[in-house]
């Protein structure tokens, strides 16, 4: 094995596919652009779905490289073991149509004992077993075999473990590669799915032939590409540290600082160095949200909902560790000066807006974090093991003390009991409601992102009416874009929208979200949507079978939905911006109050 710092990693991946003709293409944002339906930039092949789809890539290139910042908080609850992470890094490289299986499992291979060092015997991998639409994958198993891996380390898994996908998109069998670590196996049948510790992941190849246009219709790519996804802070930690993120150079120094703070020390005991963990981690991905080019904040909702929730928690473990959390500033500037700041564009230039935005939401909890905790012991003084905290009090935590209701869980959980959150979410709403007719004293709420993106959904359909009356019967949707902070709509049209254009735009779609106007939903077959004259932009990405929205008898459009069953739930509908997109095409970004 090669030991190897953080920055000798990075040059290494990118050499190694510049070597083999490949250009780094750098990083984009953190923060989902909405088109994926998905919070966060969760793999490096995220921001490059039109291109393995078949578009050019703007460079005129077809392989690519690059190191690409990812968030997935889906198991937060992980984190706090060695290896679990919220933020991490994605080495990736691409071939859009250009070379296939055969050099890149002779690329894997090389990576992993000649860059890395791997020994042979401690690798396995997995391909995909095949079902009743694609067939076993014994040519990538054979490529395996050929390249160097073991053939009794070689194993067929199912969809669930060897298919990548998102919701939409290009998608296909994957191949992953795994490190056997020195944990024994824990029992006969232990094999590269087993989370037992045994084997961890530390790569994956990608094939992507297929593209998935609805959840279980996938139509072959006219190319067939090569998406790779290697993760680095696992690579780091087997390289230099039996496997521990958090003792890789990415952490060190975090660690340290929070050693220093508390008189603790890492790895003594369970609970602190768990506690430890969850500070580092969690730190560290709100510096590279807040940093991020999109500054994203904390906030109710969608991602900064994520945020917060990552800085609450990183609060209260501060706290249990007894340190001030003013300590944060060091474990800041840590990460920016010593780790990111050389890698991230425009991450040194925003640690001031990081320092002030972090320290406002620490504060902002801080204040009542003590006397909440106090609250949930008194509400669960009289309560034994298996006992559900009810609805009201996590609410009350919730909206006195700030606490997200994911909080309440953890501290019910260390306790043995758990909470009803079904009942949280019904007092959230009833509470919504009352400030709804008390001239919204409540901003925000706690909704899901569901349900905040499933009413942009419904008010991009109102918006794209309202300009046919306003602007002219012609103007049709270019494009749209909905996360759950605000809904982006492209459409034709060969002027600047004047003040009073807007204004009476912005009027129409809240009449009729006053008018509480009923939306339903109807299938139909695709040419007799059209003939219903329902509106059919990018006609040739629906299916034969499509879903038609209508709105009272004010707009009626196949869509995917989802949708609100009521307009009356949207809210007030405010325009924030119009502005050109390209020539003849204007953008309207607004918002739901
Ligand atoms: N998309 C694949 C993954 O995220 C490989 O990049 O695992």
């Amino acid at each position: 094995m090669k030991k190897m710092t953080s920055k000798e990693l990075r040059k290494a991946w990118i050499n190694f596919y510049l070597e083999r003709g490949h250009i780094d293409i750098g990083q984009t944002s953190l923060i989902g652009d909405g088109t994926t339906g998905v919070l966060f930039n969760v793999a490096g092949m995220q921001p490059l779905m039109p291109y393995l789809l078949g578009q050019k890539h703007p460079s005129g290139k077809t392989r690519l490289c690059n190191i690409q910042g990812c968030v997935r908080t889906n198991d937060i609850e992980s984190i706090g073991d060695s290896s679990h992470v919220s933020f991490f890094e994605m080495m990736g490289s691409w071939s859009l149509g250009d070379y296939f299986k055969e050099e890149r499992t002779k690329w894997s291979y090389e990576l992993l004992t000649q860059v890395f060092g791997l020994p042979q015997d401690r690798l396995a991998a997995t391909v995909f077993e095949g079902n009743e639409s694609v067939p076993r994958d014994d040519e990538t198993a054979k490529l395996r075999e050929k390249s160097g891996f073991l053939k009794e380390n070689i194993y067929y898994l199912p969809k669930s473990d060897n298919w990548w996908e998102l919701e939409r998109g290009p998608c296909g069998p994957d191949s992953e590669m795994f490190y056997i670590t020195d944990k024994p196996a824990c029992g006969p049948d232990c094999n590269p799915s087993c989370s037992c510790g045994h084997y961890v992941e530390v790569g994956n190849d990608v094939f992507m032939q297929y593209e998935r246009i609805d959840d279980d219709k996938y139509i072959p790519l006219k190319q067939k590409n090569v998406d790779t996804g290697w993760g680095f802070e696992r690579i780091l930690a087997f390289l230099n540290t039996n496997g521990d993120v958090y003792l890789t150079d990415l952490f060190e120094g975090a660690i340290r600082i929070l050693e220093q703070a508390s008189g603790k020390k890492y790895n003594e005991n369970k609970s602190d160095t768990y506690s430890m963990r969850i500070v580092a981690d969690h730190i560290r991905t709100s510096v590279m949200l807040l940093g991020d080019k999109a500054h994203l904040v904390p906030s109710n909702i969608g991602a900064g909902y994520i945020l917060r929730r990552l800085i609450r928690r990183a609060v209260r473990h501060a706290k249990i560790l007894n340190i001030p959390t003013t300590v944060f500033e060091k474990l800041v500037n840590f990460y920016i000066d010593d780790v990111y700041g050389e890698f991230y564009e425009g991450l040194t230039e925003s640690k001031e807006f990081v320092l002030t935005e972090l320290n406002k939401e620490v504060k902002k909890f801080e204040n009542t974090l003590s006397a909440g905790i106090k609250e949930f012991e008194k509400v669960t003084r009289n309560m034994v093991a298996g006992d559900k905290l009810d609805g009201a009090n996590s609410f009350r935590l919730y909206d006195t003390f700030g606490f997200p209701v994911e909080l309440t869980e953890e501290l019910a959980k260390e306790r043995g009991l758990s909470v009803d959150v079904e009942g949280f979410n019904q007092k959230f709403k009833e509470h919504q409601e009352r400030s709804r007719g008390n001239i919204a004293t409540f901003k925000g709420g706690l909704e899901s992102t569901g349900e905040m993106e499933t009413k942009y959904h419904t008010a991009t359909h109102l918006l794209n009416a309202a300009l046919k009356v306003v602007v002219n019967p012609d103007t049709h949707q270019m494009g749209s874009n909905i996360t759950a902070e605000r809904l982006r709509f492209d459409f034709n049209c060969d002027h600047k929208l004047t003040d009073e254009e807007k204004a009476a735009v912005q009027k129409l779609v809240n009449d009729w979200i006053k008018q509480d106007l009923t939306v339903t939903k109807t299938y139909m077959k695709k040419e007799d949507a059209v003939k219903s004259g329902a509106e059919c932009m990018f006609l040739e990405k629906y299916p034969d079978e499509v879903s038609v929205y209508t709105i009272g008898d004010v707009s009626k459009e196949l869509c995917g939905g989802p949708h609100v069953e009521h307009t009356g739930v949207l809210g007030e509908f405010v325009i924030q911006k119009e502005e050109s997109s390209s020539s003849g095409v204007r953008r309207i970004k607004a918002i739901l109050k």
